[in-house]
């Protein structure tokens, strides 16, 4: 299938940057959200949003983005037996993404979902609300610190969405990225371009990792129009290294 160019591999992308301060304050009152993800889940997952704590208190499109890819394209691949080490999801805020992969998913062991401390309540609240106690285990896990003894250095899958977004956090965000992300590691990625900064932090990660865009999303066209875009991370190779010493 013929696909146009994402504006985010076109050298004029910059130019596209929203001007809006990111992630913005929104005066949204407290509640429960209802998600399908457009009917990729046949048993619904109960979201509850509260902003009194932080941004991460409500859902935000690149983690309804990611959600989506996975459950449409890595359900069967992530779910089940060849996975050896739980999964992790960082900035989860209330658990969007890991929560709904884990209803939609039949992992080997639970997924870690984490956040910092001021998410924790609402992970452990939207754990509750699905059921999904057996399956997901809510975490602090605050980037730049130590990984808890009971994360899981290299899982075989880090889940990551919204989280570029702080500029003072973006050395963080990369220290525990390359914390967790080891030789067998895929980090799905979904973020939203918003301003000039978010293109630097996606600089200093492609020094520091293999990143690719992924290209097998369907609805990408639509949500790149939005400036949210999907990359998989990985440990850079000699291989990937040669690849980028020739480009
Ligand atoms: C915009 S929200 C995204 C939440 C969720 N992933 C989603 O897509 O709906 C960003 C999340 O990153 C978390 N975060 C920000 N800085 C962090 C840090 N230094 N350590 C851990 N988490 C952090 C915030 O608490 C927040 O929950």
């Amino acid at each position: 299938m013929e696909r146009s160019v994402s504006p985010e591999s076109n050298p004029d992308a910059p130019f596209n940057v929203s001007n809006t301060l990111a992630p913005p304050r929104v005066n949204k009152a407290a509640g429960t959200t209802n998600v399908t993800f457009d009917g990729l889940l046949s048993d619904p997952l109960l979201l509850k949003e509260d902003l009194k704590n932080g941004c991460g208190g409500q859902l935000w499109p690149a983690g309804m983005t990611l959600a989506r890819y996975l459950l449409a394209q890595h359900a069967s691949d992530m779910s089940g037996k060849t996975m050896s080490v739980s999964p992790v999801e960082i900035g989860a805020g209330g658990g969007l993404v890991g929560l709904g992969v884990a209803r939609g998913c039949e992992f080997a062991s639970p997924i870690h979902i984490t956040d910092q401390l001021p998410m924790f309540d609402l992970m452990q609240d939207n754990i509750q609300l699905n059921q999904l106690g057996t399956k997901v285990k809510a975490s602090i896990l605050d980037w730049g610190e130590p990984l808890p003894a009971h994360i899981p250095a290299n899982p075989d899958i880090i889940i990551a969405a919204d989280c570029v977004y702080f500029e003072p956090a973006f050395p963080l965000l990369l220290s525990t990225l390359q914390d967790l992300i080891g030789p067998n590691t895929v980090c799905y990625f979904c973020y939203k371009r918003r301003r000039r900064a978010d293109l630097r932090f996606m600089k200093m990660a492609k020094k520091a990792f293999d990143m690719q865009e992924i290209r097998d999303d369907p609805n990408a066209t639509t949500y790149n129009r939005e400036n949210i875009f999907l990359y998989s991370i990985r440990r850079k190779t000699p291989k990937s290294n040669n690849e980028l010493a020739t480009k």
